[in-house]
């Protein structure tokens, strides 16, 4: 079987290395800890957080061009033309590099301020009482530095604080946050329970448009994905004295179906189409939405799960955050029959959430080409033969 980490890098290796990365870190590195680097002043960052030449940032990439949908389309009474007009649009971007912004989207605009402003009640404590939260090696949830993941180079400028959510787990991020931070947290519990709720309900209207702009019927992935067990993110990037040199969030494509991303307006996103990065501006008040990696699979590849990253400043701290919409963990993950036909046949075979998610997680540092890569490794697997319908 080939294994798909060696190194940091996505290339066959001899079977006597571990798949997964683990102890061999610097030692100075260690003995450091995220907050105490980003609190100094240091301008020699570490080696763990430089980026080869031919990946480090342009801090001046020219500006995406993506269409901005008016979820309003969707209500009711509303114009069949602008409906179709909107659906055109997604079916565009979404055939080229998967990116759009969302307005009028009816996600409360004071939820969305506090959802930023309560980040910092959490990434302003102390390392020892964020840790309470530790994510571990190979979980999902939980609070993450650089230095606790698998990886020991090109390492992220940025900190993260993840939840599961589950539209049939009443109140999971709320239980989450109080079960690992203390009753404190009740309040900032209930703020990202119910930011998440708002989340699901956008994401399954996205689905809607979604389906309409494939041309499938409007309920079709909003059905797929009514039960989902998705993930709540907030990514955290504290100025860095080089951010030239660095990358807050190295290139990937999410793996997951659907991200609706809340930046704030410092920007520092970036995508890479037609053969170049492209920023993709803030705008006050909307939603960035991309597609991911398993729903260009429910696409059959018409929908393009793209490369994207996030560049850092020396100025002051970007704060971002990110929900994957993802379908059950068991749920198989196919085509829809009428996406599949002569001139696009197959491209992806049968898997499940849960199947992709491992691969990223054990095996695979999320790039381009991870739909590619899993899909040969599902094959070599059979775990297709697995899945019951
Ligand atoms: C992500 C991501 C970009 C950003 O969390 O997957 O791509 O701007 N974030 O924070
Ligand atoms: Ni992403």
């Amino acid at each position: 079987m080939v294994q798909y980490l060696s190194g940091t890098e996505n290339k066959p290796m001899p079977p006597a290395t571990p798949a997964v990365e683990g102890g061999a870190k610097n030692d100075h590195v260690q003995a450091l800890s995220f907050d105490e680097l980003i609190l100094g002043t240091e301008s020699d960052i570490p080696s763990q957080f430089l980026w080869p030449d031919e990946e480090k940032p342009s801090l001046d990439a020219p500006e995406l061009v993506i269409p901005t949908i008016d979820m309003g389309v969707l209500w009711s009474g509303g114009d069949p033309l602008a409906l179709s007009k909107a659906a055109e649009a997604v079916n565009e971007a979404c055939k080229k590099h998967g990116f759009f912004l969302v307005v009028n989207h009816g996600v409360d605009s004071e939820l969305m301020d506090k959802a930023q402003e309560y980040m910092d009640l959490f990434f302003g404590l102390q390392l020892s009482e964020k840790q309470k939260a530790q994510r571990k090696l190979g979980e999902s949830y939980g609070y993450a530095s650089s230095f606790v993941g698998r990886f020991t180079s090109k390492l992220p400028w940025k900190e993260t604080l993840s939840f599961q959510y589950r539209p049939d787990a009443p109140n999971i991020v709320e239980h989450y946050l109080v079960n690992r931070m203390g009753e404190d947290f009740r309040d900032f519990g209930r703020l990202y329970q119910e930011f998440s709720e708002a989340m699901n309900k956008l994401a399954l209207e996205l689905m809607e448009l979604i389906g309409i702009s494939l041309g499938l019927d409007q309920a079709y992935y909003k059905d797929f994905f009514t039960e989902n067990d998705s993930i709540l993110r907030l990514n955290n990037y504290p100025p860095c004295q080089k951010p030239d040199l660095t990358l807050g969030t190295g290139p990937h494509s999410d793996p997951t179906s659907l991200t609706i991303l809340l930046q704030d307006q410092v920007g520092g996103l970036q995508v890479f189409a037609d053969e170049k990065w492209h920023s993709v501006a803030p705008v006050p008040g909307a939603f960035v939405v991309n597609i991911g990696d398993t729903f260009m699979a429910l696409s059959n590849g018409i929908y393009k799960s793209c490369l994207h990253r996030a560049v850092v400043n020396n100025r002051t701290v970007r704060k971002s955050i990110a929900f994957f919409l993802s379908p059950k963990l068991e749920k198989p993950v196919m085509p829809a029959a009428g996406l599949v036909n002569a001139a696009n046949p197959r491209r992806y075979p049968d898997f499940t959430w849960a199947g992709l998610l491992e691969f990223t997680q054990k095996h695979y540092r999320s790039d381009m080409q991870t739909l590619d890569a899993f899909s040969k490794w599902v094959e070599e697997q059979g775990s297709n033969k697995e899945i019951i319908t």
